[in-house]
Protein backbone atom coordinates (compact mmCIF):
# COMPACT_ATOMS: atom_id res chain seq x y z
CA UNK A 1 0.00 0.00 0.00
CA UNK A 2 0.96 3.79 -0.40
CA UNK A 3 -0.03 5.77 2.88
CA UNK A 4 -0.92 9.44 2.39
CA UNK A 5 0.22 11.59 4.70
CA UNK A 6 -2.69 14.25 5.90
CA UNK A 7 -1.57 18.07 5.86
CA UNK A 8 -5.11 19.49 5.24
CA UNK A 9 -5.28 19.85 1.57
CA UNK A 10 -8.83 19.90 0.33
CA UNK A 11 -7.37 17.51 -2.25
CA UNK A 12 -5.99 14.80 -0.32
CA UNK A 13 -8.77 12.35 -0.43
CA UNK A 14 -8.42 12.71 -4.14
CA UNK A 15 -4.90 11.53 -3.84
CA UNK A 16 -5.93 8.45 -1.98
CA UNK A 17 -8.93 7.97 -4.42
CA UNK A 18 -6.44 8.61 -7.65
CA UNK A 19 -4.01 5.47 -6.05
CA UNK A 20 -6.96 3.51 -5.21
CA UNK A 21 -7.91 3.57 -9.26
CA UNK A 22 -4.58 1.94 -9.95
CA UNK A 23 -5.50 -1.17 -7.97
CA UNK A 24 -3.07 0.11 -4.95
CA UNK A 25 -3.95 -0.07 -1.61
CA UNK A 26 -4.34 3.96 -0.14
CA UNK A 27 -5.12 5.38 3.38
CA UNK A 28 -5.19 8.74 3.98
CA UNK A 29 -3.32 9.03 8.02
CA UNK A 30 -2.29 11.37 10.02
CA UNK A 31 0.73 13.59 9.65
CA UNK A 32 1.04 12.88 13.50
CA UNK A 33 2.52 9.25 12.63
CA UNK A 34 5.58 8.45 14.03
CA UNK A 35 8.19 6.89 11.76
CA UNK A 36 8.41 3.81 13.71
CA UNK A 37 4.69 3.76 13.56
CA UNK A 38 4.74 4.18 9.33
CA UNK A 39 7.49 1.29 9.74
CA UNK A 40 5.47 -1.14 11.09
CA UNK A 41 3.15 -0.39 8.28
CA UNK A 42 5.22 -1.31 5.42
CA UNK A 43 3.96 0.93 2.86
CA UNK A 44 6.01 1.28 -0.86
CA UNK A 45 5.62 5.15 -0.54
CA UNK A 46 4.42 7.52 1.55
CA UNK A 47 3.03 10.91 0.02
CA UNK A 48 2.71 14.15 2.15
CA UNK A 49 -0.50 16.24 0.76
CA UNK A 50 -0.85 19.47 0.36
CA UNK A 51 -2.47 21.47 3.08
CA UNK A 52 -3.38 25.09 4.34
CA UNK A 53 -0.11 26.20 6.23
CA UNK A 54 2.84 28.24 5.47
CA UNK A 55 6.05 26.29 6.98
CA UNK A 56 6.41 29.09 8.75
CA UNK A 57 3.22 29.13 10.44
CA UNK A 58 3.91 28.95 14.52
CA UNK A 59 1.56 25.94 14.51
CA UNK A 60 2.03 24.59 10.77
CA UNK A 61 1.83 20.60 10.51
CA UNK A 62 5.23 18.69 10.87
CA UNK A 63 5.95 15.45 10.43
CA UNK A 64 8.51 13.24 11.98
CA UNK A 65 11.86 13.88 10.37
CA UNK A 66 13.07 10.26 11.08
CA UNK A 67 10.59 9.21 7.98
CA UNK A 68 13.09 10.39 6.16
CA UNK A 69 15.51 7.42 7.43
CA UNK A 70 13.16 4.54 6.48
CA UNK A 71 14.34 3.90 3.08
CA UNK A 72 10.83 4.18 1.82
CA UNK A 73 10.17 6.70 -0.95
CA UNK A 74 8.48 10.08 -0.22
CA UNK A 75 6.65 12.46 -2.96
CA UNK A 76 5.91 15.97 -1.50
CA UNK A 77 2.66 17.69 -2.93
CA UNK A 78 2.29 21.62 -2.97
CA UNK A 79 2.40 21.93 1.01
CA UNK A 80 4.42 18.55 1.56
CA UNK A 81 6.93 19.43 -0.93
CA UNK A 82 7.52 22.66 1.20
CA UNK A 83 8.22 21.00 4.10
CA UNK A 84 10.47 18.60 2.61
CA UNK A 85 12.28 21.31 1.62
CA UNK A 86 12.27 23.03 4.88
CA UNK A 87 13.26 20.15 7.01
CA UNK A 88 15.98 18.26 4.86
CA UNK A 89 19.49 19.76 5.03
CA UNK A 90 20.34 22.83 2.16
CA UNK A 91 16.68 23.43 1.19
CA UNK A 92 14.52 26.41 1.50
CA UNK A 93 11.17 27.77 1.63
CA UNK A 94 10.41 31.46 1.02
CA UNK A 95 6.79 33.63 0.87
CA UNK A 96 6.15 33.74 -3.39
CA UNK A 97 6.24 37.15 -4.82
CA UNK A 98 3.22 36.22 -6.80
CA UNK A 99 1.06 33.77 -4.96
CA UNK A 100 -0.38 31.09 -7.58
CA UNK A 101 -3.68 29.83 -8.00
CA UNK A 102 -4.92 28.17 -10.80
CA UNK A 103 -3.84 27.08 -14.38
CA UNK A 104 -0.17 27.25 -14.68
CA UNK A 105 1.75 26.26 -17.40
CA UNK A 106 5.28 23.94 -16.45
CA UNK A 107 8.29 22.97 -18.68
CA UNK A 108 10.19 19.38 -18.00
CA UNK A 109 13.66 20.74 -17.48
CA UNK A 110 15.51 17.30 -16.60
CA UNK A 111 14.32 14.83 -19.38
CA UNK A 112 15.60 11.50 -17.37
CA UNK A 113 12.99 12.62 -14.29
CA UNK A 114 11.00 9.46 -13.95
CA UNK A 115 7.93 11.22 -12.38
CA UNK A 116 8.09 12.55 -16.65
CA UNK A 117 8.43 9.72 -18.00
CA UNK A 118 7.23 9.83 -21.58
CA UNK A 119 5.20 12.94 -20.94
CA UNK A 120 5.23 16.41 -23.13
CA UNK A 121 7.95 19.16 -21.85
CA UNK A 122 5.77 21.65 -21.88
CA UNK A 123 2.05 20.88 -19.83
CA UNK A 124 -0.34 22.33 -17.80
CA UNK A 125 -0.82 21.79 -14.20
CA UNK A 126 -3.44 23.44 -11.59
CA UNK A 127 -1.28 25.13 -8.80
CA UNK A 128 -2.56 26.58 -5.27
CA UNK A 129 0.11 28.22 -3.25
CA UNK A 130 1.73 31.39 -1.58
CA UNK A 131 5.04 29.82 -0.70
CA UNK A 132 7.45 28.22 -2.56
CA UNK A 133 10.56 26.28 -2.56
CA UNK A 134 14.05 28.83 -3.45
CA UNK A 135 16.48 26.30 -2.91
CA UNK A 136 16.40 22.24 -3.16
CA UNK A 137 17.60 20.32 -0.31
CA UNK A 138 20.95 18.71 -1.04
CA UNK A 139 21.28 15.57 -3.18
CA UNK A 140 17.95 17.03 -5.13
CA UNK A 141 17.96 18.63 -8.77
CA UNK A 142 15.39 21.15 -10.19
CA UNK A 143 12.91 18.50 -13.00
CA UNK A 144 10.19 21.17 -13.85
CA UNK A 145 9.76 24.90 -13.95
CA UNK A 146 6.87 27.56 -14.50
CA UNK A 147 7.12 31.33 -14.59
CA UNK A 148 6.34 32.28 -11.09
CA UNK A 149 8.07 28.84 -9.64
CA UNK A 150 11.53 28.26 -10.73
CA UNK A 151 11.32 25.17 -8.67
CA UNK A 152 8.00 23.30 -9.63
CA UNK A 153 9.02 19.99 -9.06
CA UNK A 154 12.36 18.54 -7.27
CA UNK A 155 13.93 15.01 -7.45
CA UNK A 156 16.63 13.20 -5.48
CA UNK A 157 16.27 9.64 -7.19
CA UNK A 158 19.27 7.96 -5.30
CA UNK A 159 16.91 8.31 -2.21
CA UNK A 160 13.58 8.17 -3.89
CA UNK A 161 12.49 11.45 -2.41
CA UNK A 162 10.32 13.41 -4.86
CA UNK A 163 8.27 17.12 -4.48
CA UNK A 164 5.89 19.02 -6.75
CA UNK A 165 4.83 21.97 -6.40
CA UNK A 166 1.21 21.47 -8.04
CA UNK A 167 -1.52 18.86 -7.69
CA UNK A 168 -1.10 15.97 -9.79
CA UNK A 169 -4.69 14.14 -7.91
CA UNK A 170 -7.36 17.52 -9.65
CA UNK A 171 -8.06 16.93 -13.15
CA UNK A 172 -7.00 20.43 -13.71
CA UNK A 173 -3.57 19.18 -14.02
CA UNK A 174 -2.94 17.63 -17.19
CA UNK A 175 -0.94 14.56 -16.49
CA UNK A 176 -1.79 14.24 -12.87
CA UNK A 177 -2.67 10.44 -12.91
CA UNK A 178 0.44 9.81 -15.36
CA UNK A 179 2.96 11.45 -12.62
CA UNK A 180 1.28 9.76 -9.83
CA UNK A 181 1.47 6.45 -11.36
CA UNK A 182 5.19 6.99 -12.12
CA UNK A 183 5.73 7.52 -8.61
CA UNK A 184 3.63 4.50 -7.16
CA UNK A 185 4.47 1.66 -9.78
CA UNK A 186 8.10 3.10 -11.02
CA UNK A 187 9.68 4.70 -8.00
CA UNK A 188 7.90 2.62 -5.39
CA UNK A 189 7.33 -0.80 -7.05
CA UNK A 190 3.95 -1.15 -5.96
CA UNK A 191 1.94 -3.47 -7.60
CA UNK A 192 -1.75 -3.23 -8.87
CA UNK A 193 -3.12 -6.23 -6.89
CA UNK A 194 -5.68 -4.41 -4.84
CA UNK A 195 -9.55 -4.76 -5.10
CA UNK A 196 -12.36 -4.24 -3.33
CA UNK A 197 -12.61 -8.28 -2.23
CA UNK A 198 -9.13 -7.81 -0.10
CA UNK A 199 -10.88 -5.27 1.67
CA UNK A 200 -13.54 -6.83 2.37
CA UNK A 201 -11.38 -9.90 4.05
CA UNK A 202 -9.42 -7.39 5.79
CA UNK A 203 -12.36 -5.59 7.26
CA UNK A 204 -13.76 -8.98 8.64
CA UNK A 205 -10.92 -9.43 10.05
CA UNK A 206 -10.25 -5.84 11.80
CA UNK A 207 -13.52 -6.03 13.04
CA UNK A 208 -13.58 -10.04 14.64
CA UNK A 209 -10.35 -8.86 16.20
CA UNK A 210 -11.68 -5.43 17.43
CA UNK A 211 -15.20 -7.02 18.60
CA UNK A 212 -14.16 -10.62 19.82
CA UNK A 213 -17.13 -12.10 21.58
CA UNK A 214 -18.66 -8.41 22.74
CA UNK A 215 -21.67 -7.20 21.17
CA UNK A 216 -22.10 -4.35 18.77
CA UNK A 217 -25.48 -2.25 18.04
CA UNK A 218 -25.87 -0.85 14.60
CA UNK A 219 -29.03 2.23 13.79
CA UNK A 220 -30.37 1.16 10.17
CA UNK A 221 -31.43 3.59 8.01
CA UNK A 222 -32.57 1.69 5.10
CA UNK A 223 -30.02 3.54 3.18
CA UNK A 224 -26.93 2.42 1.33
CA UNK A 225 -24.56 3.19 3.76
CA UNK A 226 -25.66 1.62 6.38
CA UNK A 227 -27.16 -1.34 4.86
CA UNK A 228 -23.34 -2.27 3.60
CA UNK A 229 -22.07 -2.00 7.22
CA UNK A 230 -24.88 -4.14 8.37
CA UNK A 231 -24.28 -6.92 5.85
CA UNK A 232 -20.60 -6.71 5.92
CA UNK A 233 -20.60 -6.61 10.51
CA UNK A 234 -22.83 -9.84 9.96
CA UNK A 235 -20.57 -11.54 7.74
CA UNK A 236 -18.08 -11.21 10.48
CA UNK A 237 -19.94 -11.44 13.45
CA UNK A 238 -22.84 -13.25 12.84
CA UNK A 239 -25.58 -12.58 16.29
CA UNK A 240 -23.21 -10.45 17.69
CA UNK A 241 -25.13 -7.72 16.21
CA UNK A 242 -28.13 -6.68 16.79
CA UNK A 243 -29.42 -3.79 14.19
CA UNK A 244 -32.21 -1.20 15.47
CA UNK A 245 -34.99 0.20 12.34
CA UNK A 246 -36.95 3.04 13.18
CA UNK A 247 -40.17 3.26 11.01
CA UNK A 248 -41.00 6.95 11.29
CA UNK A 249 -43.71 6.59 8.43
CA UNK A 250 -41.71 8.79 6.44
CA UNK A 251 -40.05 6.53 4.60
CA UNK A 252 -40.70 5.49 0.55
CA UNK A 253 -43.67 3.26 -0.50
CA UNK A 254 -42.49 -0.34 0.70
CA UNK A 255 -39.14 0.74 1.78
CA UNK A 256 -39.66 -0.78 5.52
CA UNK A 257 -40.70 -4.29 3.79
CA UNK A 258 -37.84 -4.00 1.34
CA UNK A 259 -35.13 -3.52 3.91
CA UNK A 260 -36.24 -5.90 5.87
CA UNK A 261 -36.98 -8.73 3.62
CA UNK A 262 -33.27 -8.20 2.47
CA UNK A 263 -31.93 -7.53 5.12
CA UNK A 264 -33.60 -9.91 7.61
CA UNK A 265 -35.27 -12.22 5.07
CA UNK A 266 -31.91 -12.62 2.54
CA UNK A 267 -29.03 -11.86 4.72
CA UNK A 268 -29.90 -13.17 8.13
CA UNK A 269 -29.48 -9.86 10.03
CA UNK A 270 -31.06 -9.75 13.95
CA UNK A 271 -32.92 -6.79 13.19
CA UNK A 272 -35.14 -4.84 15.87
CA UNK A 273 -38.09 -2.78 13.65
CA UNK A 274 -39.88 -0.45 15.42
CA UNK A 275 -42.38 1.24 14.04
CA UNK A 276 -42.94 4.65 15.33
CA UNK A 277 -45.29 6.33 12.73
CA UNK A 278 -47.97 7.35 14.93
CA UNK A 279 -45.16 8.75 17.64
CA UNK A 280 -44.02 10.73 14.60
CA UNK A 281 -46.94 12.24 13.48
CA UNK A 282 -48.31 13.05 16.74
CA UNK A 283 -45.14 14.97 17.24
CA UNK A 284 -45.81 17.02 13.58
CA UNK A 285 -49.29 17.48 13.73
CA UNK A 286 -49.99 21.55 12.83
CA UNK A 287 -46.29 22.03 12.30
CA UNK A 288 -45.46 23.74 8.99
CA UNK A 289 -42.46 25.43 9.55
CA UNK A 290 -39.35 23.17 7.50
CA UNK A 291 -36.71 23.70 10.08
CA UNK A 292 -39.20 22.80 12.87
CA UNK A 293 -40.53 19.75 11.29
CA UNK A 294 -36.73 18.79 10.62
CA UNK A 295 -35.78 19.51 14.52
CA UNK A 296 -38.82 17.17 15.75
CA UNK A 297 -38.01 14.54 13.27
CA UNK A 298 -34.31 14.49 14.49
CA UNK A 299 -34.90 14.45 17.75
CA UNK A 300 -37.57 11.89 18.20
CA UNK A 301 -36.09 9.97 16.20
CA UNK A 302 -33.19 10.00 18.88
CA UNK A 303 -35.32 9.35 21.49
CA UNK A 304 -36.53 6.11 19.84
CA UNK A 305 -33.26 4.46 18.98
CA UNK A 306 -32.82 5.17 22.63
CA UNK A 307 -35.53 3.90 24.11
CA UNK A 308 -34.94 0.49 22.35
CA UNK A 309 -30.85 0.75 22.54
CA UNK A 310 -31.42 0.89 26.50
CA UNK A 311 -33.44 -2.16 26.90
CA UNK A 312 -30.59 -4.35 24.90
CA UNK A 313 -27.63 -5.52 27.76
CA UNK A 314 -24.20 -5.12 27.47
CA UNK A 315 -23.50 -3.65 24.25
CA UNK A 316 -19.92 -2.50 23.72
CA UNK A 317 -19.63 -0.93 19.70
CA UNK A 318 -21.64 1.12 17.90
CA UNK A 319 -21.16 0.70 14.23
CA UNK A 320 -21.71 3.66 11.94
CA UNK A 321 -22.06 3.84 8.07
CA UNK A 322 -19.74 7.14 8.00
CA UNK A 323 -17.91 7.81 4.41
CA UNK A 324 -14.67 8.95 3.68
CA UNK A 325 -16.44 12.24 2.74
CA UNK A 326 -17.69 12.51 6.13
CA UNK A 327 -14.27 12.44 7.52
CA UNK A 328 -13.18 15.58 6.13
CA UNK A 329 -12.69 17.73 9.45
CA UNK A 330 -9.29 16.47 10.59
CA UNK A 331 -10.84 13.31 9.85
CA UNK A 332 -7.63 11.54 10.34
CA UNK A 333 -6.46 12.61 13.71
CA UNK A 334 -10.23 12.07 15.79
CA UNK A 335 -10.51 9.87 18.29
CA UNK A 336 -11.78 6.30 17.86
CA UNK A 337 -13.81 6.36 21.39
CA UNK A 338 -16.63 8.75 21.74
CA UNK A 339 -19.29 9.28 24.11
CA UNK A 340 -22.19 8.27 22.89
CA UNK A 341 -24.04 11.64 23.00
CA UNK A 342 -21.65 13.24 20.37
CA UNK A 343 -22.81 10.81 18.01
CA UNK A 344 -26.41 9.53 17.79
CA UNK A 345 -26.81 12.92 19.68
CA UNK A 346 -29.05 11.25 22.86
CA UNK A 347 -27.90 8.42 24.31
CA UNK A 348 -27.49 8.34 27.69
CA UNK A 349 -24.15 9.57 29.14
CA UNK A 350 -23.53 6.59 31.15
CA UNK A 351 -23.51 4.54 28.07
CA UNK A 352 -20.21 4.50 26.64
CA UNK A 353 -19.89 2.90 23.10
CA UNK A 354 -16.59 2.42 20.93
CA UNK A 355 -17.51 3.40 17.32
CA UNK A 356 -17.10 0.87 14.33
CA UNK A 357 -16.88 2.69 11.10
CA UNK A 358 -15.80 0.24 8.48
CA UNK A 359 -16.44 2.23 5.54
CA UNK A 360 -14.78 5.38 7.06
CA UNK A 361 -11.83 5.08 4.12
CA UNK A 362 -14.24 4.55 1.44
CA UNK A 363 -16.33 6.46 -0.97
CA UNK A 364 -19.62 6.65 -1.76
CA UNK A 365 -19.15 4.76 -4.99
CA UNK A 366 -16.54 2.25 -3.85
CA UNK A 367 -19.06 1.61 -0.62
CA UNK A 368 -21.63 0.31 -3.77
CA UNK A 369 -18.88 -1.66 -4.84
CA UNK A 370 -18.64 -3.42 -1.33
CA UNK A 371 -22.50 -3.80 -1.33
CA UNK A 372 -22.16 -5.71 -4.65
CA UNK A 373 -19.55 -7.70 -3.64
CA UNK A 374 -21.63 -8.59 -0.98
CA UNK A 375 -24.14 -9.76 -2.97
CA UNK A 376 -27.00 -7.11 -1.82
CA UNK A 377 -29.33 -6.64 -4.28
CA UNK A 378 -29.54 -3.36 -6.75
CA UNK A 379 -32.16 -2.13 -5.63
CA UNK A 380 -30.71 -1.54 -1.93
CA UNK A 381 -27.00 -0.64 -3.49
CA UNK A 382 -28.21 1.47 -5.99
CA UNK A 383 -30.94 3.47 -3.56
CA UNK A 384 -30.41 6.91 -4.34
CA UNK A 385 -29.91 9.45 -1.63
CA UNK A 386 -32.82 9.75 0.99
CA UNK A 387 -32.70 12.87 3.58
CA UNK A 388 -33.18 11.57 6.98
CA UNK A 389 -36.05 13.53 7.81
CA UNK A 390 -37.94 11.35 4.70
CA UNK A 391 -41.23 12.17 3.28
CA UNK A 392 -41.22 14.88 5.92
CA UNK A 393 -39.92 17.77 4.08
CA UNK A 394 -41.74 16.67 0.69
CA UNK A 395 -45.32 17.45 1.65
CA UNK A 396 -44.83 21.13 2.10
CA UNK A 397 -45.93 22.54 5.28
CA UNK A 398 -48.34 20.95 7.66
CA UNK A 399 -48.31 16.89 7.70
CA UNK A 400 -51.07 15.10 7.40
CA UNK A 401 -51.48 11.01 6.64
CA UNK A 402 -53.41 12.04 3.50
CA UNK A 403 -50.37 13.88 1.95
CA UNK A 404 -48.44 11.53 3.18
CA UNK A 405 -49.94 8.38 1.06
CA UNK A 406 -49.99 11.21 -2.09
CA UNK A 407 -46.11 11.34 -1.96
CA UNK A 408 -45.81 8.09 -1.13
CA UNK A 409 -48.01 6.85 -4.10
CA UNK A 410 -46.68 9.21 -6.35
CA UNK A 411 -43.00 9.13 -5.50
CA UNK A 412 -43.61 5.02 -6.40
CA UNK A 413 -45.12 5.30 -9.58
CA UNK A 414 -42.16 7.80 -10.88
CA UNK A 415 -39.68 5.46 -9.17
CA UNK A 416 -41.23 3.08 -11.42
CA UNK A 417 -41.19 4.38 -14.41
CA UNK A 418 -37.52 5.64 -14.02
CA UNK A 419 -36.30 2.09 -13.44
CA UNK A 420 -38.66 0.67 -16.79
CA UNK A 421 -36.84 3.33 -18.82
CA UNK A 422 -33.77 1.95 -16.96
CA UNK A 423 -32.31 5.38 -15.70
CA UNK A 424 -31.90 4.30 -12.25
CA UNK A 425 -28.22 4.99 -12.32
CA UNK A 426 -28.59 7.85 -15.07
CA UNK A 427 -30.45 10.24 -12.14
CA UNK A 428 -28.89 10.88 -8.77
CA UNK A 429 -31.94 11.56 -6.82
CA UNK A 430 -35.82 11.92 -8.44
CA UNK A 431 -38.52 12.36 -6.48
CA UNK A 432 -42.40 13.63 -5.93
CA UNK A 433 -43.65 17.05 -3.77
CA UNK A 434 -46.51 18.21 -2.54
CA UNK A 435 -46.30 22.09 -2.64
CA UNK A 436 -49.78 21.91 -1.07
CA UNK A 437 -51.23 24.32 -3.63
CA UNK A 438 -54.66 22.80 -5.38
CA UNK A 439 -56.00 24.02 -8.86
CA UNK A 440 -59.05 23.27 -11.22
CA UNK A 441 -59.54 20.50 -13.46
CA UNK A 442 -61.34 18.40 -15.62
CA UNK A 443 -62.07 14.93 -15.09
CA UNK A 444 -64.91 12.97 -17.36
CA UNK A 445 -67.67 15.43 -16.92
CA UNK A 446 -66.77 16.91 -13.94
CA UNK A 447 -64.79 20.09 -12.58
CA UNK A 448 -62.23 18.65 -10.19
CA UNK A 449 -60.43 21.03 -7.51
CA UNK A 450 -57.32 18.98 -6.15
CA UNK A 451 -53.73 18.75 -5.76
CA UNK A 452 -50.53 19.77 -8.19
CA UNK A 453 -47.81 17.30 -7.29
CA UNK A 454 -44.47 18.25 -8.18
CA UNK A 455 -41.58 16.17 -9.73
CA UNK A 456 -38.24 16.53 -8.47
CA UNK A 457 -35.02 14.83 -10.43
CA UNK A 458 -31.47 16.39 -10.32
CA UNK A 459 -28.01 15.39 -11.25
CA UNK A 460 -25.35 16.39 -8.81
CA UNK A 461 -21.92 15.23 -7.67
CA UNK A 462 -22.30 15.45 -3.93
CA UNK A 463 -25.61 17.26 -3.64
CA UNK A 464 -23.69 20.83 -2.88
CA UNK A 465 -24.79 22.02 -6.40
CA UNK A 466 -27.55 20.14 -8.83
CA UNK A 467 -28.82 20.50 -12.50
CA UNK A 468 -32.53 19.75 -13.14
CA UNK A 469 -32.30 16.44 -14.53
CA UNK A 470 -33.30 15.75 -18.37
CA UNK A 471 -36.00 12.85 -18.32
CA UNK A 472 -36.94 12.59 -21.61
CA UNK A 473 -40.69 13.88 -22.64
CA UNK A 474 -42.54 10.29 -23.32
CA UNK A 475 -41.21 9.17 -20.30
CA UNK A 476 -42.95 12.29 -18.07
CA UNK A 477 -45.92 12.17 -20.03
CA UNK A 478 -46.12 7.91 -18.99
CA UNK A 479 -45.52 8.92 -14.91
CA UNK A 480 -47.93 11.93 -15.32
CA UNK A 481 -50.69 9.98 -16.80
CA UNK A 482 -50.20 7.51 -14.20
CA UNK A 483 -49.84 9.41 -11.25
CA UNK A 484 -53.20 11.52 -11.94
CA UNK A 485 -55.01 8.22 -12.53
CA UNK A 486 -53.30 6.35 -9.55
CA UNK A 487 -53.13 8.77 -7.26
CA UNK A 488 -56.69 10.06 -5.55
CA UNK A 489 -56.75 14.32 -5.45
CA UNK A 490 -54.14 14.74 -8.18
CA UNK A 491 -55.31 16.49 -10.84
CA UNK A 492 -52.11 18.44 -12.08
CA UNK A 493 -48.47 17.25 -12.40
CA UNK A 494 -46.02 19.73 -12.95
CA UNK A 495 -41.49 19.53 -13.61
CA UNK A 496 -39.39 21.49 -11.46
CA UNK A 497 -36.97 22.39 -13.86
CA UNK A 498 -34.34 25.12 -11.49
CA UNK A 499 -30.79 24.37 -10.17
CA UNK A 500 -29.02 24.29 -7.63
CA UNK A 501 -27.92 27.35 -7.01
CA UNK A 502 -30.40 28.97 -6.86
CA UNK A 503 -33.02 26.74 -5.60
CA UNK A 504 -32.29 23.65 -3.15
CA UNK A 505 -32.67 19.85 -4.00
CA UNK A 506 -35.30 19.48 -1.90
CA UNK A 507 -38.23 21.68 -1.66
CA UNK A 508 -38.15 22.23 2.36
P1 LIG B 1 -30.89 20.42 -0.47
O1 LIG B 1 -32.35 20.36 -0.41
O2 LIG B 1 -30.27 21.18 0.66
O3 LIG B 1 -30.39 18.93 -0.31
O4 LIG B 1 -30.37 20.91 -1.80
C1 LIG B 1 -29.09 18.45 -0.59
C2 LIG B 1 -29.07 16.95 -0.30
O5 LIG B 1 -29.25 16.73 1.10
C3 LIG B 1 -30.44 15.98 1.33
N1 LIG B 1 -31.11 16.59 2.48
C4 LIG B 1 -31.06 16.09 3.74
N2 LIG B 1 -30.48 15.00 4.23
N3 LIG B 1 -31.29 15.53 6.39
C5 LIG B 1 -30.60 14.71 5.56
O6 LIG B 1 -30.09 13.67 6.02
C6 LIG B 1 -31.90 16.67 5.96
O7 LIG B 1 -32.51 17.38 6.75
C7 LIG B 1 -31.77 16.96 4.56
N4 LIG B 1 -32.22 17.97 3.79
C8 LIG B 1 -31.80 17.72 2.52
C9 LIG B 1 -31.25 16.10 0.06
O8 LIG B 1 -32.10 14.98 -0.13
C10 LIG B 1 -30.18 16.18 -0.98
O9 LIG B 1 -29.68 14.91 -1.31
Amino acid sequence: KIIVLDFGSQYNQLITRRIREFGIYSELLSHKLTAAEIKAMAPKGIIFSGGPNSVYDKDAFRVDPEIFNLGIPVLGICYGMQLMADILPGGDVEPANNREYGRADIQVTDPTAVLFKDLPTDQYVWMSHGDLVTKVPDGFKQTATSKNCPIAAMADDKRKFYGLQFHTEVQNTEYGNDILRHFAFDVCGAKANWSMNDFIDLQIQKIREQVGDRKVLLGLSGGVDSSVVGVLLHKAIGTQLTSIFVDHGLLRKGEADQVMASLEGKFGLNIIKVDAQKRFLDKLTGVSDPEKKRKIIGNEFIQVFNDEAIKLKGIDFLAQGTLYTDVIESGTDTAQTIKSHHNVGGLPKDMHFQLIEPLRTLFKDEARDLGEKLGMPEELVWRQPFPGPGLGIRVIGAITEDKLNIVRDSDFILRDEIQKAGMMRDIWQYFTVLPGIRSVGVMGDGRTYDYTVGIRAVNSIDGMTADFARIPWDILQKISVRIVNEVDHVNRVVYDITSKPPATIEWE
